[in-house]
């Protein structure tokens, strides 16, 4: 077999649309801070902190240099039966983080391990205290929790789902919170939508508390256009897999790190579930890793209660990877000795109205927010819908913008050590931008 001239053939790119990428390549080269440098040589505002996930900004040095010195130290060790040090620090430092009692810290290598991860664990406890039977899971439409076969069975995207036969069995969802008509440009947390918690007591009464295990939601939904939740939505969730025995876990790989306040949306919002899965922020990125923040009540439960021997058969050769758990520790580092989430925190309310400002411009039918998080939603092209949405992601890049397109939604999830500056070059360039649209 020969592999032809084509330069970017081999690579099979991961949801991306490969062949209008390839006849059409954008590739990054370099970052700094807010900005990613492309291939052309220009200079990119990074709208998005990459994926969700650069929060304190591009190639900080003193995460670069945490990593180079862990490479040449220790470069790798087993998780199975030995540890490092490392590992042991940083999940200190997160279980410090997380909301009280969510104080057990589980390695994985990214936001869909994590998931899975969490799914595992609350069957693993419902099983441990005796409660064999609740093995369903209920996830929620619209809901994005990576691509691992549990993930994409609790999610709610069908284009995640349809190429991939039957999934996992008994799972079921709730509602997503989006609605136009009623909750169109809210400013942050809409007023209308908390009732749509109570499908849940729908879903338990078709089927029995005794057969559900847990409910995984993302507090805000990031990756299907920016859903944030009704006031009291997350707080009646909690409420109703309380009364019933379900484990409650929050799927914060976005929501985490400062990204909507403080360290979780769930400390943020003063919803304590009894799990939550993280990745993205824990490392600003440079190395993949992924954590589960598991309640002491659950750990107790699957690790106080086994026999001699492994308690939970799950694991990751690159669990608590040094080189990881090193980026982990430097950038919480970083988080704490500058401030970040307060400094992010203090933009807020300028974030809101710059973002809303783009009420009334053309194509935009809505705009939501959370955090130094915006969702704008594009009228869809008759007949196309995406195509606007896609048109204007590559417009802004050429104008030296980062955003993410998905679906009609544009969404803007810039590092926190934005300045204001930023702001407006962000808001400016998509309100000059959507005029020039179709
Ligand atoms: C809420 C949520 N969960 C899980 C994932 C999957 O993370 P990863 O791509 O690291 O597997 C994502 C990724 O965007 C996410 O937004």
């Amino acid at each position: 077999m020969t592999l032809g001239n084509d330069p970017l053939a081999a690579l099979w790119m991961p949801f991306t649309a490969n062949r209008a990428f390839k006849a059409q390549p954008r590739q990054l080269v370099a970052a700094k801070d807010m900005h990613y440098e492309s291939a052309d040589g220009r200079q990119i505002l990074d709208g998005t902190a990459g994926l969700w996930a650069v929060n304190a900004g591009h190639c900080r040095p003193s995460i670069v240099e945490a990593i180079q010195k862990t490479a040449a130290e220790l470069d790798y060790a087993p998780p199975f039966q030995l540890g490092h040090p490392l590992s042991f620090e940083l999940a200190r430092r997160i279980a410090a983080l997380m909301p009280q009692g969510l104080d057990r810290i589980f390695f994985t290598n990214s936001g869909s391990e994590s998931v899975d991860t969490a799914l595992k664990i609350a069957l693993a406890y419902q099983r441990a205290r005796g409660e064999g039977t609740r093995t369903r899971l209920i996830g929620r439409e619209r809901g994005y929790n990576g691509v691992g076969f549990g993930g994409i069975s609790v999610g709610g995207i069908v284009n995640n789902r349809r190429q991939f036969g039957t999934l996992l069995t008994g799972v079921d969802h709730l509602p997503h919170t989006h609605n136009l008509a009623h909750n169109a440009f809210s400013k942050g947390q809409p007023l209308w939508g908390a009732h749509l918690a109570d499908t849940l007591e729908s879903i338990i009464a078709l089927h029995g508390a005794e057969t559900i295990a847990a409910v995984i939601v993302e507090p805000m939904a990031g990756s299907t256009g920016v859903l944030v939740p009704p006031v009291g939505y997350l707080e009646k969730l909690r409420e109703i897999t309380t009364k019933h025995g379900i484990v409650l876990i929050f799927d914060e790989v976005i929501t985490g790190y400062g990204r909507v306040g403080g360290a979780t949306a769930s400390g943020t919002l003063g919803v304590t579930p009894d799990i939550i899965t993280m990745a993205k922020g824990l490392t600003n990125a440079a190395v993949p890793m992924g954590a589960v923040a598991v309640s002491r009540h659950i750990h107790d439960g699957v690790v106080e209660g086994a026999a001699d021997g492994i308690e939970l058969f799950h694991g990751y050769t690159y669990s608590g990877h040094p080189l990881a758990a090193a980026a982990g520790i430097a950038t919480l580092d970083l988080y704490q000795s500058e401030g970040i989430f307060e400094h992010a925190q203090s933009l807020h309310s300028y974030w809101q109205e710059a973002v809303h400002s783009l009420q009334g411009r053309r194509h935009i039918i809505d705009v939501r927010n959370m955090g130094i998080v915006a969702g704008i939603e594009l009228d869809p092209r008759p007949g196309a819908p995406t195509k606007r949405a896609m048109e204007l992601f590559h417009k802004c890049f050429d104008a030296g913008l980062l955003v993410r397109a998905t679906g009609d939604i544009i969404a803007l999830s810039p590092p926190l050590i934005l300045q204001k500056a930023h702001i407006d070059e962000m808001v400016g360039r998509i309100a000059d931008i959507v005029e020039t649209i179709d």
